[in-house]
């Protein structure tokens, strides 16, 4: 079998390392891949983005089975356009990916299915969401509408931030037509769990829950980035959780698109914090996360491949999702300075016995050299018997990996240890 992956980052990288281990599959092509990813799969210079070189390259190439594993090609069509052609494709089509591609119609969607998410406003005018932010509570919470590389979320600690939130938004412009709707919602407390999940629009099965960590540095404090590591399974996922979830969220979700006639195949990406009334949904995705594939594909037992041809096909429920009963952690290798400044081309060297549990998302190949070429540069994961072992196996890794103006987190996994 001849397959394709669509995207570039970590992310990619720990799907076609899984998709490599069924023997079936003969080439793997990433489109297009970066430097890193270029040691497990050949990488083709066409753009996560670019959903005509993306057919045009499928069609050509007779592939048999296309995974688009980034957000904006399935939010602009990339999976409908891929079955058009006849071509077999992992995620969901346009009008499903909208979960993710508008907040406005992700909170709209749980109101009216009855949902549990934080209470929220939604504005298309700049005015009378200013004046909206003048009486409610705080802090509040402004999201941009449409995706923004997961940076247009701005909590807001008072009622100044709130308006000076809704006007770069709004007025500014600051994340482009993601932003001339908002949604302004309750700021919810507790615990956050990441909970990745495979569906065919009938059933869904649930992977291992994890935990993301945001912020830049040690304890949680300075920016936010697009996470500096993982751990799995995040301990406060409880079976009782676990149970509410999929009663409450996760049947009912799959539930409402079908009855919207918006049928989701592919992952889902359900982002849950963990309240005093129980967990609510704190946001959607249409794809895997990232870094949190990189510590729940590790874990996968059962052939990944197989998984996902069986949500295109809507056979999920006579395909079997098995988890081993181990932990996973993953160290997030950064440039210095991201997620502001930071400088690239500095070389990788990454010793062979562990280049397996490395994850490769910002580097580039030049005369047959890794080169930095991002902020996040990569990810190493651990697996053990208890989550200190696998934490510990992880930073093993981040050992062996060698760059210069290299940045990490140390504390990887640490709040998890105390939940
Ligand atoms: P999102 O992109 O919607 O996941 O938001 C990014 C991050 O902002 C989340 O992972 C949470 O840490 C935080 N966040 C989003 N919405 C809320 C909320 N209503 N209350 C508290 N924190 C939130
Ligand atoms: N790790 C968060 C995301 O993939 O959106």
């Amino acid at each position: 079998m001849k397959i394709a992956v669509v995207g570039s980052g970590g992310r990619e990288h720990a799907i076609i390392k899984k998709i490599k281990e069924n023997p079936q599959v003969e080439t793997i092509y990433a489109l297009p891949g970066n430097g890193g990813i270029a040691a497990d799969a050949t990488c083709v210079a066409v753009g996560a983005k670019d959903i005509e070189g993306i057919v045009k390259f499928c069609k050509e190439n007779k592939i048999d089975y296309v995974v688009v594993a980034p957000d904006d090609p399935l939010v602009l069509g990339a999976v409908d356009a891929l079955e058009a052609e006849g071509i077999p494709a992992f995620g969901p089509k346009a009008n499903a990916a909208i979960i993710e591609g508008s907040k406005v119609f992700s909170k709209n969607l749980m109101k009216k299915y009855g949902i549990p998410t934080a209470a929220y406003e939604t504005f298309d005018d700049a005015d009378k969401a200013l004046e909206y932010v003048k009486t409610c509570p705080i802090p509040t919470v402004v999201k941009a509408d449409g995706l923004a590389l997961g940076k247009g979320v701005i909590i807001a600690m008072s009622r100044e931030e709130a308006a000076e939130a809704v006007r770069s938004i709004m007025l500014d412009k600051q994340f482009g037509a993601s932003g001339n709707q908002i949604v302004i919602e309750e700021f919810m407390e507790g615990p956050e769990v990441t909970v990745l999940s495979f569906t065919d629009g009938k059933v869904v099965k649930p992977m291992v829950s994890s935990m993301d960590h945001k912020r830049a540095h040690d304890n949680d404090e300075g920016l936010n980035t697009g996470g500096m590591g993982t751990i799995a399974p995040n301990p406060y996922y409880t079976k009782e959780v676990a149970d509410t979830c999929m009663e409450k969220i996760f049947l009912p979700t799959i539930e409402a698109l079908n009855k919207e006639g918006r049928t989701f195949k592919g992952c889902l990406y359900f982002g849950l914090m963990i309240t005093k009334d129980g967990p609510k949904v704190v946001e959607y995705n249409s794809r895997f996360g990232d870094p949190e594939t990189q510590v729940v594909l590790p874990l996968l037992e059962s052939d990944l491949l197989t998984i996902m041809q069986a949500t295109t096909y809507g056979t999920l429920e006579e395909t079997e999702v098995r988890f081993m009963d181990k932990k996973a952690a993953c160290v997030i290798m950064a440039s210095d300075g991201y997620p502001e400044h930071y400088e690239k081309g500095y070389e990788i060297t990454i010793d062979d016995e562990v280049s397996n549990m490395v994850f490769v998302a910002g580097a580039k190949l030049e005369d047959g050299k890794l080169l930095t070429n991002g902020g996040r540069v990569l990810g190493c994961s651990g697996i053990g018997d208890t989550l200190e072992e696998a934490i510990r196996n992880a930073y093993k890794v981040v050992d062996k990996v060698h760059f210069d103006n290299q940045y990490y987190r140390h504390d990887i996994g640490q709040r998890a240890l105390k939940a």
